[in-house]
């Protein structure tokens, strides 16, 4: 029997977006023996985009949009006119994957693209923290009313299995306390100081210049990244209803060498940990830069690495843990999220 076609919509077609699609075709057979046969009828952009029924050609129109044209200007289906709002309209789709720019303030365009395709009854998953650290309940109300799927885990640290270890693999647990390294950036800057001796201020200067850290590190290194993930984490996992405005945040700036090889002298080491608690039945969260001993499982976590432990009361502590970070990563959890859920 043939299996069914999933019709995949991409919006946002960005690092994230082409490197979702070269994953699309890199598991192509392996996904069609797991019955999932994907096609992408859509994948728009801020300025138009591309619509093919029949599936678009991911292979050429990601080394078309690699020369620098736009994808309005790709010659099979590429069109200016073409919008979200046309997308929505017409409804040809199953999925849709949302990897546009994150804004924690506003969360949109994200928040109005998730939205109209929940009330459309589609599936969503998406890359993008802003409507989800702002309004996840709501969100996840409206697609389980539809009956359809939200998927979030790529929100929480790209592939590390963070969101998704607290939904099935903790399944049936009440998560008592969640504790992470949720910022790759700054523990690898934490890392250069440490094993090189830098300064901050040289330690941010060669993560620049990796491309790990932006070229405006002040959501990273001010820790606002990682307590946009502990809330998500929290709310989602712990049926908590913090925002940015709720919890105490502090970042890495202002660290020296000599604080670092004070810590060593003692065993400890210096991380960014973001931190979320029941207290007496009310969840409270902070993060904060402070040292830890090899006691703490967070210990070990190298480099741009990541991870969050859980304590629970059924399953004692959990560690997830991952050294991977970057678009093609996300891009991963994306899949990961389509594999699991959508049928
Ligand atoms: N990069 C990572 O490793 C990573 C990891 C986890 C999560 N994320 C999240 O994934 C999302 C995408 O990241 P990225 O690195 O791919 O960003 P990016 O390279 O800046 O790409 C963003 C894409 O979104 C498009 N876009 C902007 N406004 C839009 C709108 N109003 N409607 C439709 N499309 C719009 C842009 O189109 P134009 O080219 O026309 O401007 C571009 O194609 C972000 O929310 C990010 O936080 C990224």
């Amino acid at each position: 029997m043939k299996n069914k076609v999933i019709k995949l919509a991409l919006i946002g077609f960005g690092n994230v977006g082409r490197a979702l699609a070269k994953l699309l075709v890199r598991k192509k057979k392996w996904l069609g023996k797991r019955g999932l046969d994907l096609s992408v009828t859509y994948v728009i952009s801020r300025k138009g985009g591309v619509y093919d029924l029949e599936g678009i050609d991911l292979d050429n129109l990601v080394s078309f949009v690699s020369t620098g044209q736009r994808l309005s200007e790709y010659s099979h289906g590429g069109t200016p006119d073409l919008s979200f709002d046309l997308m929505i309209k017409r409804g040809d789709f199953d999925t849709l994957f949302e990897m546009s720019p994150t804004d924690t303030e506003t969360g949109d365009p994200a928040r109005y693209h998730i939205t109209s395709a929940l009330e459309r009854g589609k599936n969503v998953i998406t890359a993008n923290k802003g409507p989800i650290l702002l309004k996840y309940a709501e969100l996840k109300e409206l697609a389980d009313s539809k009956g359809v799927f939200l998927g979030i885990g790529c929100t929480t640290g790209g592939s590390l299995p963070s969101i998704t270890a607290g939904i099935y693999d903790l399944a049936g647990a009440e998560i008592l306390s969640i504790e992470g390294i949720l910022n790759g950036t700054t523990n690898y800057i934490l890392n250069l100081m440490e094993n090189e001796g830098l300064s901050y201020e040289n330690a941010l200067k060669a993560t620049q210049d990796t491309g790990l850290a932006e070229s405006d590190p002040s959501k990273d290194v001010g820790g606002w990244d990682t307590a946009t993930k502990l809330i998500i984490l929290s709310n989602a996992l712990m049926n908590s209803d913090l925002s940015l405005d709720d919890i105490q945040v502090k970042g890495i700036q202002g660290i020296t060498p000599k604080d670092i090889q004070d810590a060593a002298k003692k065993g400890k080491r210096y991380k960014l940990i973001g931190k979320a608690e029941k207290i007496k039945g009310t969840v409270k969260a902070s993060v904060t830069l402070q040292t830890i001993g090899s006691d703490n499982f967070l210990f070990g976590i190298e480099g741009s690495g990541k991870a969050v432990l859980y304590q629970t009361d059924i399953f004692g502590e959990l560690l997830v843990a991952s050294s991977a970070s970057g678009p093609g990563y996300a891009a991963a959890s994306l899949l990961r999220d389509l594999i699991n859920n959508v049928k």
